[in-house]
């Protein structure tokens, strides 16, 4: 068995000493949108630290605990804290916990991030459905030795994001009033903001937020055959002529302030799954 599998089943056996889960959604929760766990009915919560061969979060605004309990009355796997490629960790790291949750029994998992905006409509706090990605200015997590027990060598990328997952979102945010646009991920390294000039190449490429993280995994959880949806807070905007500075505790108070927003749609999304 390859090194991987073997750390998976490790992985996956310890968790299951610890917790029973019959979880089939996962969600991941990105900087500044760990309040979604006040609605989680926590029944077990296991520190990063202690599962074996996960990498530890080191940012602040992650609380680096994966989580197993009830939102809406579902099963629910939940990271509170994801890992950034511009910490220092492989894209192969990034994503391992993707994969720990796919062997875990989940099918579809629930990315949300905090971005920047580089559409003009768009304004700080609203929330955008990524429809599709780039993510040629990251290392992509497959590289190296294939998995065949996991996924294909060269996996469709064709609709990363689940349509009927987006529709169900579309109405969930219609009948409660949520204003909720669509569009194109960037994935950057980070852990720079952009420049100007990058900004505008980004925006120049289709694209209508960019930011630092999401991307790897859904390649993983595409890979291995998981349902994805992927939201982003729009914290920022990248694109303005005037002043343009942008600081992390900005974008951690504009996805706070947006929470609420997202945890009603992240609620009742997984009531529907
Ligand atoms: N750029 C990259 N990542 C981000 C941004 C941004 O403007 N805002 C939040 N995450």
């Amino acid at each position: 068995m390859s090194d991987l599998m073997t750390h998976l089943n490790e992985t996956v056996s310890f968790i299951r000493s610890k917790v029973k889960t019959d979880a089939t959604v996962g969600i991941v929760l990105g900087s500044g949108l760990g309040n979604l766990t006040d609605d989680i009915d926590i029944e077990h919560a296991i520190p990063y630290g202690d599962i074996p061969h996960f990498p530890v979060s080191t940012v602040k605004g992650h609380s680096g605990k994966l989580l197993f309990g009830k939102l809406g009355g579902r099963s629910v796997i939940v990271m509170g804290g994801r890992f950034h490629f511009y910490e220092g960790y492989t894209p192969q790291q990034v994503v391992y916990p993707i994969r720990v949750m796919k062997q875990l029994g989940i099918e579809t998992l629930l990315l949300s991030n905090a971005a920047g905006g580089v559409n003009p409509v768009f304004q700080v706090g609203d929330l955008m459905i990524i429809n599709d990605h780039i993510s040629f200015f990251t290392s992509n997590p497959l590289i190296g030795k294939n998995e065949e027990e996991m996924g294909t060598r060269f996996p469709d990328m064709s609709e990363p994001y689940n349509k009927v997952l987006i529709a169900k979102a579309h109405s969930i945010a219609k009948a409660h009033k949520i204003k909720l646009y669509e569009g194109i991920y960037t994935a950057v390294t980070g852990p720079t903001f952009e420049t100007r000039a990058e900004y505008k190449l980004i925006k120049l490429a289709g694209s209508d937020v960019v930011g630092m993280s999401t991307v790897q995994e859904t390649i993983a959880a595409v890979h291995c055959g998981m349902k994805v949806f992927g939201i982003s807070v729009i914290t920022d905007i990248g694109i303005r002529e005037d002043e343009n500075t942008i600081t992390h505790e900005e974008v951690l108070q504009a996805a706070k302030d947006a929470e609420p927003k997202l945890s009603l749609l992240f609620r009742e999304l997984v009531k529907s799954v």
